[in-house]
């Protein structure tokens, strides 16, 4: 891959596996020096030491609770102390409570926006203050998902999550224009982490069933996921900003149609 983002620098929280831990290695590849920010700091240290060892990159781990707002100032600030500034932040931290809406304790749903968009709100924040008081720019992507859009059972908490940090990315995409940060966001269906594949296994997703309802008539792999947002934080879509990209293999375009034979269309032209 091209080294598109030479010189910047990323900070990515949730980098220590799946999505992140992918973004991680994409923005790597890209060329940018890596921040993996995780709450199990012993799994972001094992991912650093695997991208320097595997690239010529450069990755350090801090371990952080992204839903304490102290914690995510401190990350911020040391990942600035370290690399001298911050250009990228990949919010890609989360938990899911799945569970029926009427076994959803409190505390499932007050995680499940603490992580998710309590979390992405304090980093960017900090992200930004930083960005604005060195005077330069910079990227911000969410990762969201396609059950803001279409949910589905046992999802409650976690698709409003979702759908709150898609307005929040247009809200922080408005207000910090001005300063040169744009703000995106990227949305995958399911995606084959180590977190999808415990679901399956447990019972609580059916793959082919989920297949199914995808064009694409596959699961994403999260290098797909981090192929967005490297886009997302380029120099090639410096005039996007406030978007949610859905990475979906289709998914939130099917309507839900019975679809027709490919020979009966073909015979109907
Ligand atoms: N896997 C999918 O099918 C899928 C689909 C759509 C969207 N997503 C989204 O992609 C992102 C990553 O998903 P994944 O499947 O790779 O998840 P994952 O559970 O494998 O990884 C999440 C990471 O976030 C970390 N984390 C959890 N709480 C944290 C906190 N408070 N502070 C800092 N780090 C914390 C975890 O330790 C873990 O390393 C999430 O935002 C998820 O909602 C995933």
């Amino acid at each position: 891959m091209a080294e598109t983002l030479a010189g910047k620098v990323a900070l990515v929280t949730g980098a220590a596996q799946g999505i992140g831990a992918a973004c991680a290695w994409a923005l790597t590849n890209a060329g940018a020096a890596i921040v993996v920010a995780d709450l199990n700091g012993a799994a972001a240290q094992a991912t650093a030491a695997q991208l320097v060892a595997a690239t010529a990159g450069c990755a350090v781990a801090m371990q952080c609770d992204v839903a304490d707002t102290a914690q995510c100032e401190a990350l911020v600030g040391e990942a600035a102390l370290h690399f001298g500034r911050v250009d990228i932040l990949v919010n890609c931290a989360a938990v899911v409570a799945m569970k029926p809406a009427l076994e959803l304790a409190v505390a499932d749903w007050e995680r499940v926006f603490a992580v998710g968009v309590y979390g992405a709100f304090a980093a960017s924040r900090a992200f930004a203050e930083a960005a604005i008081a060195g005077g330069h720019g910079g990227a911000i992507v969410n990762i969201s998902s396609i059950t803001a859009q279409q949910s589905a059972h046992g999802r409650t908490a976690y698709a409003a999550s979702k759908a709150a940090l898609d307005s929040m990315t247009r809200s922080l995409a408005l207000e910090w224009a001005e300063y040169g940060i744009r703000v995106n966001a990227v949305a995958p269906s399911h995606t084959a982490t180590d977190r999808l594949k415990q679901a399956i296994d447990a019972g609580k997703l059916e793959q082919a069933t989920i297949v199914q309802r995808i064009p694409l008539g596959r699961f994403a792999e999260p290098s797909e996921i981090a192929d967005a947002v490297v886009f997302l934080c380029s120099e090639q879509a410096r005039f996007i900003t406030g978007q949610v990209l859905a990475v979906d293999g289709g998914y939130t375009a099917n309507g839900g149609w019975i679809a027709l034979p490919a020979k009966v269309e073909r015979e109907r032209g």
